[in-house]
C-alpha cells in the first residue's frame, strides 16, 4: 500500500512529465529581461521533473510583421515556420510575457499570429490545438503584468491552446531575482512549481 502511495505521489507525476517535450520562451527580446529570467526558472523546474525542455529566445528568431501580401507573395517567413514547427513538435508550452500598455508586446503577438497560420497562408489552429500552455508574467509594477495575461489567455485560446488555470505574475520584478537568476520569494517559487506541475 505504501509503495502504491509512493508511486502515485512521487514516481507517476515524474513519469508523466518525463514523457513531455516542453517549449519555453519569453515575450521579450531584451538582454536582461525579467521574463526571460522567469521562464528560465520555469524551464529548470520542468527539467527537474524530467521533461525534455527547449528554451528559446525570440531575439534569435526575428520575424517580419505579419503582412497578408508578404504571406501571399513569399509564403511563411523561415523563422516563423521554424517557430511554428517548434510549437507543433512540443507537447506543452510555457510563455512568460511582459506587460506593455496593459497588453502583450508586439513581438509576442506577431510570433503568435504567424503560428496561427499554415504554410498555405490560411488560418490554422494546428500548432496550438490541445496544447497545454502555462502562462507567466513579470513586471517592475505592483501587479507583475497580470493584465497582459488576460489578453494572452484570450489569444492562446483563440489559437486552440489549452491554457492552464494556474498562472504566475511576479511583481517588483526588478528586485525579484537574485544574482543567479532565481526567484528570491519562496512563495512565488512555490507558485511557479505548482504552475509547471500542471503539465503532469
Ligand atoms: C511600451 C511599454 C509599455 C509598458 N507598459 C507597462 C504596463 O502597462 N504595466 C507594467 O507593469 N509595465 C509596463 N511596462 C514596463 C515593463 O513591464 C518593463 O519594461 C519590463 O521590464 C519589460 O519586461 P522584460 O524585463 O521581460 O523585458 C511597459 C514598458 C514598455 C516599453
Amino acid at each position: 500500500m505504501k509503495r502504491l502511495f509512493l508511486f502515485f505521489c512521487l514516481i507517476a507525476p515524474l513519469a508523466a512529465m518525463a514523457q513531455q517535450k516542453v517549449l519555453c520562451f519569453a515575450g521579450s527580446t531584451r538582454a536582461h529581461s525579467y521574463n526571460k529570467k522567469l521562464v528560465c526558472e520555469a524551464a529548470k523546474i520542468a527539467v527537474e521533473r524530467g521533461a525534455k525542455v527547449t528554451l528559446i529566445d525570440l531575439k534569435d528568431h526575428p520575424m517580419p510583421f505579419y503582412d497578408a501580401d508578404l504571406e501571399q507573395r513569399e509564403g511563411m517567413p523561415p523563422n516563423a515556420k521554424r517557430f511554428r514547427d517548434m510549437i507543433m513538435t512540443s507537447d506543452a508550452v510555457i510563455i512568460s510575457s511582459p506587460q506593455y500598455n496593459d497588453s502583450i508586446p508586439a513581438v509576442l503577438k506577431n510570433a503568435l499570429d504567424w503560428a496561427s497560420r499554415n504554410e498555405r497562408g490560411e488560418e490554422s489552429d494546428a500548432a496550438f490545438k490541445g496544447k497545454k500552455i502555462v502562462m507567466l508574467s513579470a513586471s517592475p509594477g505592483k501587479k507583475g503584468g497580470a493584465k497582459a495575461l488576460i489578453h494572452l489567455r484570450a489569444i492562446l485560446k483563440e489559437c486552440g491552446g489549452d491554457v492552464l488555470e494556474k498562472q504566475v505574475s511576479v511583481p517588483s520584478a526588478d528586485h525579484a531575482f537574485d544574482e543567479t537568476g532565481s526567484l528570491k520569494d519562496p512563495i512565488l517559487r512555490l507558485q511557479l512549481e505548482q504552475a509547471v506541475d500542471q503539465l503532469n
